[in-house]
């Protein structure tokens, strides 16, 4: 694993970015894959993709993009769906088309037909092959919607948000019962299928959850400490978040 500690939020958005676009270059065929992640972190990281697109080093108009995560019981054509999230905080910003973001569909009859989607979604991911995979982690420790207690190998299903998530979500609803109580994520297995993830997290109030993901032991309690067994583990922070580690 490689870890990256920054002066400020912004330079780890730059560090971010150089991380991605070199995990992009490895590719050899097809098109570039980028597994994307909402939340407020990953944004500083998407503007510097925007700067480099404008500098003509990169062009994602042939990239496909996987979300992690997407709230169970909202359409994708909803305001607060993390689909039209990325539309506007990803695509509008570094030009993937709106046809190529996949994101997971929590939305159906029955939950034996999201259990369907998730698993096609997943099968989706696998064939396709995600050149980068960016994350943010949660304040419990939580990296896509894996709540604690998640399975390391787990693939993508239908998890429970947990209260704390709920919490912290409820900024962007009208308040904390118009959260939705679940999710549809990749699996921690999911995710480390990627050829390279790039982690960010910025801020105090993440450096708890960094310091048990990057120097705990390998643990469910905590789904951030998965990306231990990574091989092409990138992890960019700041200082604030950094404070934790030895
Ligand atoms: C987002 C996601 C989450 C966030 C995490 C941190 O798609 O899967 O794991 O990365 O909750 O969120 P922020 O960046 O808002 O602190």
């Amino acid at each position: 694993m490689e870890v990256l500690i920054a002066a400020t939020a912004e330079e780890a958005a730059k560090f971010a970015a150089e991380a991605v676009l070199d995990g992009l270059r490895s590719r050899t065929e097809g098109n570039t894959v980028l597994g994307v992640a909402t939340g407020s972190t990953p944004l500083g990281l998407y503007g510097e993709l925007a700067k480099a697109v404008a500098g003509g080093e990169v062009d994602f108009g042939d990239t496909l993009a996987f979300a992690l995560d997407e709230y169970v019981g909202l359409e994708g054509t909803h305001e607060q769906s993390y689909r039209q999230t990325l539309v506007r905080e990803l695509c509008g910003v570094i030009g993937i088309r709106e046809e190529n973001l996949f994101t997971p569909n929590g939305f159906g009859d029955s939950e034996e037909q999201i259990r369907a989607q998730s698993a096609a979604y997943d099968a989706a991911i696998a064939a396709a092959g995600v050149d980068v995979q960016i994350l943010g982690i949660g304040a419990n420790g939580h990296i896509g919607f894996n709540e604690p207690g998640s399975s390391l190998r787990s693939r993508t299903r239908i998890k429970r948000l947990s209260s704390k998530t709920r919490e912290d979500n409820a900024r962007f609803f009208d308040g904390l019962d118009a959260v939705p109580t679940h999710s549809v994520t990749q699996g921690l297995g999911t995710i480390l299928e990627a050829r390279r993830v790039v982690m960010v997290a910025t801020g105090s109030h993440k450096a708890a959850a960094v310091a048990t993901a990057l120097e705990g032991p390998l643990s469910s309690a905590c789904p951030g400490s998965v990306l231990q067994l990574h091989p092409d583990a990138v992890v960019v922070l700041d200082e604030a978040a950094a404070a934790g580690l030895k």
